[in-house]
C-alpha cells in the first residue's frame, strides 16, 4: 500500500495538509513562492483588505520566551530561552486590493498546482461594507485564488463592525459569510475568533450562512507582560499599549479545546486547526480532533521567515507516522482523522477511583501538599 500525504479539503486538493496561515510569512509575493519551494501544501494570504491599514509605530510582533531555571518569561531578554508564545498587534496587509491582485495571478501561474487561499476582510456595518466582501472575493477568485478564507477574527480592532467584533456576533458572522457566498464560485472557510464563551454557537452560524470550513484559532486577545524595572509594558507605544493576540505554544492547548468543541457539534463538517503548530506531534492532536487541514505562523516566522525547515519536518514525520502506522491500513491522514473525537466528553463522565483505590483526595501528586494521614 502506497502512502498519499495529499488531501482533499472543501474540495480544494492540497499536496500536504500543511499550510501557511494568514500572517507576517504569507505577507507578499516573495514569502509565497519561498513557501511554495519549501513544499508547503498551502498558503493563506496575509488578510486582504478595502480600507487604508497603518500600523502602529515600532514593533508589530514579538517572541515571549522563558527561562526555565529561573522562571523569567520576557519578550526582551534576547533569543536564548525556551519559545513561549508570540504576541502581535499587527493590522491585516498594509498593501491594498490592487497590488494584491496582479500577484496572486502570478503566484498561480508560478504554482498552478498549489492551493493558494485568499483571506479577505471588510466592516458589516452598512451596505458599502457588505459590497466590499463582494468585491474582495470576486477580485481574488478571479485571479485564481482556489480559496475564500473570511477573516472574522482580527483580535485588535476599535471597529465594531470588523474581525473579531464580527465572529462574536452569530447574526453579523453569518450575514457576512451569506453575502460572500453569494458571489463565490470556489470554497468559503471563516477563520473565527476563539475570544467568545461558546465557539460551536458561531460555528454553527456560519456554517448556516454556507461556509465550507471554519478556520479557528486566531490569535487569542492579550497583553504583554510588564517589565519590573521600568513598570513600562514590554512592548509600548510612549508608555501605551492595547490588547493584541497571543499565539505560538502556549495557545495549543487552548485552541484545541476550541476544536474539540467544534468537531465534536459538527463531525461532519470540515475544519482547519491553527495555534502553537512547530511539529507534527503538535498538528496530530488537530489532525485526531478531526481536522482535514492545520495552518502554521509563529513557528515558520522564526524559522527563516517562512518555515523551510518546519515544513520539511512535518511532511517527512507524518510519512514517518504513517508508515509506522500501515499495519493498521493507514495510508492517508483520512484514515485516522478524528479518532479522538470522542473521547473528550463531560467530566462526569470520567471515572471515578474505586473505594479501595481511592484516598479520600490524599493520592500524592505533582503541586499538591505532601498527604498528611491524620
Ligand atoms: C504577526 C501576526 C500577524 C497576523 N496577521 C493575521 C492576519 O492578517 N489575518 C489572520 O487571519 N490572522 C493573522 N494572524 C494569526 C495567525 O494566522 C494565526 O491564526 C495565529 O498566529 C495562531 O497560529 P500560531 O500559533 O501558529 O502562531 C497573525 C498572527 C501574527 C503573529
Amino acid at each position: 500500500m502506497s502512502i498519499d500525504l495529499a488531501v482533499s479539503f472543501t474540495g480544494i486538493r492540497f499536496e500536504n495538509p500543511f499550510l501557511l496561515s494568514s500572517a507576517p510569512p504569507t505577507e507578499s509575493e516573495s514569502n509565497i513562492l519561498r513557501a511554495f519551494e519549501a513544499g508547503w501544501g498551502g498558503v493563506v494570504t496575509k488578510t486582504i483588505g478595502m480600507h487604508p491599514v497603518v500600523n502602529v509605530a515600532g514593533p508589530k510582533t514579538k517572541f515571549l520566551r522563558t527561562q526555565p531555571e529561573t522562571g523569567m518569561l520576557s519578550m526582551n531578554r534576547g533569543r536564548t530561552g525556551v519559545l513561549h508564545s508570540s504576541w502581535n498587534w499587527e493590522l491585516i496587509s498594509d498593501k491594498p486590493l490592487d497590488w494584491w491582485v496582479p500577484r496572486i495571478a502570478r503566484i498561480k501561474k508560478a504554482f498552478p498546482d498549489r492551493a493558494l487561499i485568499a483571506s479577505i476582510m471588510a466592516g458589516s456595518g452598512s451596505d458599502k461594507e457588505l459590497e466590499h466582501w463582494r468585491t474582495l472575493a470576486r477580485a481574488c477568485q478571479e485571479q485564481g485564488a482556489d480559496g475564500l478564507e473570511l477573516n472574522l477574527s482580527c483580535p485588535h480592532m476599535d471597529r465594531e463592525d470588523m474581525g473579531s467584533n464580527i465572529g462574536k456576533d452569530q447574526a453579523l458572522c453569518s450575514y457576512v459569510t451569506q453575502v460572500v457566498k453569494e458571489v463565490a464560485t470556489v470554497p468559503v472557510w471563516a477563520k473565527l475568533t476563539p475570544a467568545t464563551a461558546d465557539i460551536v454557537l458561531e460555528a454553527g452560524a456560519v456554517f448556516r450562512g454556507g461556509a465550507d470550513a471554519v478556520v479557528s484559532s486566531n490569535t487569542f486577545p492579550s497583553l504583554p507582560l510588564i517589565d519590573a524595572e521600568s513598570l513600562d509594558f514590554e512592548m509600548n507605544v510612549d508608555g501605551y499599549v492595547s490588547s493584541g493576540g497571543l499565539g505560538g505554544p502556549a495557545i495549543l492547548p487552548l485552541s484545541m479545546a476550541k476544536m474539540a468543541q467544534m468537531t465534536h457539534a459538527y463531525p461532519e463538517r470540515s475544519f482547519s486547526g491553527i495555534g502553537g503548530i512547530s511539529d507534527f506531534a503538535h498538528a496530530l492532536n488537530y489532525f485526531l480532533l478531526g481536522c482535514g487541514t492545520v495552518q502554521v505562523c509563529t513557528a515558520a516566522m522564526l524559522d527563516h521567515a517562512v518555515g523551510p525547515n518546519v515544513i520539511k519536518r512535518l511532511v517527512s514525520s507524518l510519512r514517518d507516522f504513517l508508515e509506522k502506522n500501515a499495519h493498521r491500513g493507514w495510508t492517508r491522514l483520512e484514515d485516522f482523522r478524528g479518532l479522538r473525537c470522542d473521547r473528550v466528553v463531560a467530566h462526569s463522565q470520567i471515572r471515578r477511583p474505586d473505594e479501595a483505590g481511592y484516598q479520600g483526595g490524599y493520592e500524592p501528586q505533582e503541586g499538591y501538599a505532601e498527604p498528611v494521614h491524620s
